[in-house]
């Protein structure tokens, strides 16, 4: 489809998914605010990768760590040397920074000014803590979420009386430094990542690399992203990240080209050795059956909740030219369609009067303040009945329920499908478990 960001970046903003932070200001580059449709498809994408990662697996438990750690934490890890930067070049007169690979000529693309040799640029965000901005207090905002995670190891593994294999998952935002963010949400300066660390034998590492491999394709696979859209992609021994052994990710095909949405790590005993070595704490683990002793390897998952949020809404928008409704004076126009899959449905019902009057108003909103309580749903009552249809479909809405004049006289309501259109007459006692009935 042409122009296929474009439309989804208006229909973002035009229906409360996503503006750009401090709009009133002029924006503030690369950050993004979800607005109340937005907040609810994340949250869900992030509901489905705990299900999944978390209830559905028998040996993984969920963290919530502090953003901020201890710079030591960041020297630990390689974040603060060569190993977390990027190569750039800089413009000596307007200081605007470029990937050497992204510039064609040796002047800056901006205002032509002569540019540096290359040098490495460190992609973490410097903040203080306390009142004082002395050196003494610099620390930085968390780059990947994993750290708090193995920050947190003992703790969990003793508190939890874990033996190995084990895994422990957190969601969380994370920040970086991008010198090009760009894509709208793809790559941004700070986003939530969605990142499972499995401790595991070393010997027993390939065979966890490929089950978590295969597992996380399978979660995109099972949300309705077509398996033509997505593939696997295996990182070339120079592009490893310098934690990493292996690296496969996995690519969605954008609008922008194919681009990695998650990666599947090795990342060998690189975590735990050095943070025993910084820390000076023994991180080692003791089999009792075997009587060994060793740092536990870790394969990790990293999806980011943001990228994620695009993938969905790129899979599932359609338009429809003229539209499936054809009850409206809008049937000219083209219908856009979110055919979201029903656990990341921003909203799963809307509740409409046919029309405007009483007192079909006060049964319909009954029963949205009663279904409130259990479902994200919404009360319409503006405009056509074709033209609410329409709006429910646009943002992926499942089920809308009409109450007309006969509702008052058979107790009964109209539940319209959105994927199929199919049209149901269901007592209103009966609704709950109607919708219970298919998962909602
Ligand atoms: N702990 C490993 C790690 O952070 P990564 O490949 O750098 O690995 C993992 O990041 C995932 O986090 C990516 O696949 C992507 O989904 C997300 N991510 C990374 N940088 C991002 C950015 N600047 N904006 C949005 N998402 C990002």
């Amino acid at each position: 489809m042409e122009n296929l960001l474009e439309k989804i970046i208006s229909l973002c903003r035009r229906r409360g998914f996503i503006w750009q932070s401090s709009e009133i200001y002029g924006g503030f580059a690369s950050c993004y605010d979800f607005g109340p449709s937005g907040v609810e498809l994340k949250n869900n994408i992030k509901k489905a990768w705990w299900k999944e990662m978390v209830y559905q697996e028998e040996s993984i438990v969920g963290l919530d760590a502090a953003i901020l750690m201890t710079p030591k934490v960041w020297q630990a890890s390689g974040h603060l040397t060569a190993g977390f930067a990027d190569s750039l070049v800089e413009c000596k007169k307007c200081h605007h920074r470029f990937r050497k690979d992204q510039i064609e000529k040796n002047e800056c693309p901006d205002c032509k000014g002569e540019l540096t040799p290359e040098k490495k640029f460190n992609l973490m965000m410097k903040t203080f803590c306390g009142p004082v901005e002395d050196e003494a207090a610099v620390t930085y905002l968390r780059a990947e979420t994993c750290q708090g995670i193995y920050m947190n190891y003992e703790n969990v593994r003793q508190s939890m009386r874990l033996k190995i294999p084990f895994g422990i998952a957190q969601i969380g935002k994370a920040f970086r430094n991008e010198i090009t963010p760009k894509d709208f949400i793809f790559r941004t300066r700070e986003f939530d990542q969605m990142e499972m660390e499995w401790f595991c034998k070393g010997r027993e590492a390939d065979k966890w690399f490929e089950y978590f491999k295969n597992k996380r394709m399978n979660w995109y696979l099972g949300l309705g992203i077509k398996k033509e859209n997505l593939r696997f992609r295996e990182h070339q021994k120079d592009e490893l990240a310098h934690y990493a052994k292996r690296a496969v990710d996995i690519e969605y095909r954008f609008p922008f080209g194919w681009k990695e949405i998650e990666g599947i790590h090795d990342r060998t005993d690189f975590d735990l050795r050095n943070h025993s070595k910084f820390s000076g704490k023994d991180l080692s683990y003791f089999d009792e059956e075997t009587k060994e002793k060793f740092i536990p390897h870790i394969i990790e998952t990293s999806a980011g909740a943001d990228r994620s949020t695009l993938v969905f809404l790129t899979e599932s928008y359609n338009e429809i030219k003229g539209g499936r409704t054809t009850t409206t004076e809008s049937t000219k126009e083209v219908e856009v369609m979110l055919r979201l899959h029903q656990d990341l449905a921003p909203i799963k019902i809307a509740i409409l009067p046919l029309v405007k009057k009483e007192p079909l108003i006060k049964l319909a909103r009954e029963i949205y303040l009663n279904f409130k309580k259990y479902w994200p749903v919404q009360y319409d009552e503006a405009s056509s009945i074709g033209r609410r249809y329409r709006r429910g479909d646009e943002i992926g809405t499942l089920f809308a329920l009409t109450v007309d004049f006969e509702s008052l006289e058979d107790k009964k309501v109209t539940v319209r499908d959105r994927d199929t259109m199919k049209q149901e007459r269901i007592e209103i006692d009966k609704l709950t478990e109607y919708f219970r009935n298919k998962n909602v």
